[in-house]
């Protein structure tokens, strides 16, 4: 075990995916649509609003010494301007329990939820987000900010262009077969396989598709457009610039309360490799998910790693997993080893440090889970050894949560959580992921 003392080790959530009753975020108003494109709402989530010491505590027996989770911006500001002090204290108590149980807190300012209000005002493509987002992260810094270490603004920033390219596949697909067939009726159920396994968050394009009319009329009634623009839409290339520019200034109030704390953002990155004649497909889709917002994070402190599989591009550009291959609940190729090559693809033109924020299989079965965990890990300390600036592993997800289009049914967790009771059951994987602590201190 090579790990060296003081690197951290934790599980991450999302604030809308395990917290409930999030009711003033976009998400929560999309998921109560009549044509809504979510499998089921999210609900009472795992109540961890209420459960949070029970949970910290949890990860703490473990042996674990950190946890990432994120604020919701709805609960803090509901109303344009209108901060919620209240909700500032419940966070305060979250960050104050961790400490007490020798977790160290990584703190999300945004994970995809945004408030209404943000979205009424043209959301994610109206560059006066970059100003709101700015308020926000400034009077939750000031508040919440004292002794944080590692600050991520923005989770998964590349993930709007990366549902852009999504989009437009399956679009290309389905007019494909539309056109080839009225003798095809399943052709929504082909694209959707082909495309839906390969971007990392949980879509449902399917039912997209088929209420899409319908909801747009719903969706016109709460945020005064029929195309609403939330993170998790497809966006335009000064969308995509929007992002960053939201990231940088978070980076800069966060710097102006107190330089100490480090900051970054977190990108969702494929292990992107290239099958014969695939190459410069391969390399184009490198550079949007990574290369090109280099010149936005080059002045961070670090870079939050996000990696789940790897994305296999040949000619025709990406390839489905191969026959026999094991795959997750999500449709993934089972393949921990992505985690590793990402990290020393990045860390070639990334010189800072490198956090992995996010790294997990939904699975139901523990064992490859604990599988999953291991390889992931040694290709972690592998990195380390040669070097690279790896500070830390936060595994995804705690919980099983709320894997939104998907609702409930992807099971990412280390703890299960009874759907009836909120009872909690930690897994093996836990204590497995727990037991790499007590051994770098060896
Ligand atoms: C997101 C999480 C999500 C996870 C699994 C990441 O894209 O940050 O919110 O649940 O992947 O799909």
């Amino acid at each position: 075990m090579s790990l060296p003392k003081g690197f951290y080790i934790g599980a991450a959530t999302a604030a809308h995916q395990v917290e409930g009753n999030n009711t003033g975020s976009d998400d929560w108003a999309l998921e109560q649509l009549e044509h809504s494109e979510f499998q089921e709402p999210s609900g009472i989530a795992c109540d961890h609003y209420h459960r949070y010491e029970e949970d910290i505590r949890l990860m703490a027996a473990a042996g674990l010494n950190a946890y990432r989770f994120s604020i919701e911006w709805a609960r803090i500001e509901p109303e344009h301007g209108h901060f919620d002090d209240d909700e500032i204290e419940h966070y305060r108590r979250v960050i104050e329990c961790c400490r007490q149980n020798g977790l160290e807190p990584i703190l999300t300012l945004f994970h995809f939820t945004s408030p209404v209000w943000v979205i009424r005002e043209g959301g994610w493509e109206n560059e006066k987000v970059v100003d709101y987002f700015r308020d926000y992260v400034t009077y939750v810094i000031s508040r919440l900010g004292r002794g944080l270490h590692y600050v991520v603004t923005i989770n998964e920033a590349n993930m709007r262009l990366q549902i852009t390219m999504i989009m437009e596949r399956f679009q290309r697909q389905l007019m494909a077969q539309m056109q080839g067939a009225a003798k095809a009726p399943a052709a929504s159920d082909q694209a959707e396989e082909t495309t839906e396994g390969q971007v990392q968050v949980g879509l449902n394009l399917k039912a997209l598709m088929a209420g899409r009319e319908a909801a747009a009329k719903e969706k016109a009634a709460i945020f005064g457009t029929p195309d609403p623009k939330t993170f998790v839409s497809p966006c335009t290339p000064e969308g995509d610039r929007i992002v960053m520019r939201a990231h940088e200034a978070a980076r800069e109030a966060i710097r102006a309360f107190d330089p100490a704390i480090k900051v970054g953002l977190s990108l969702s990155l494929h292990d992107v490799q290239a099958a014969e004649g695939g190459e410069e497909r391969a390399d184009r889709e490198w550079d949007d998910e990574f290369l090109h917002y280099l010149p936005y994070i080059q002045n961070d402190d670090f870079l939050g790693v996000q990696n789940y599989t790897r994305a296999v591009i040949g000619a025709d550009g990406e390839q489905p997993v191969p026959e026999g291959c094991e795959t997750t609940q999500m449709g993934y190729e089972f393949y921990p080893e992505g985690l590793e090559h990402v990290l020393r693809r990045v860390a070639e033109e990334f010189h800072h440090e490198l956090f992995v924020t996010e790294n997990g299989v939904a699975t139901d079965d523990d064992t490859r889970r604990v599988e999953f965990i291991r390889r992931a890990l040694q290709g972690v300390e592998a990195a380390v050894s040669d070097g690279l600036p790896v500070v830390g592993y936060t595994y995804w997800s705690l919980l099983d949560n709320f894997e939104w289009q998907k609702g409930y049914s992807m099971r990412f967790g280390l703890v299960a959580c009874d759907r009836d009771t909120m009872e909690r059951t930690p897994k093996e994987s836990l204590a497995v992921l727990g037991s790499y602590i007590k051994e770098s201190l060896v």
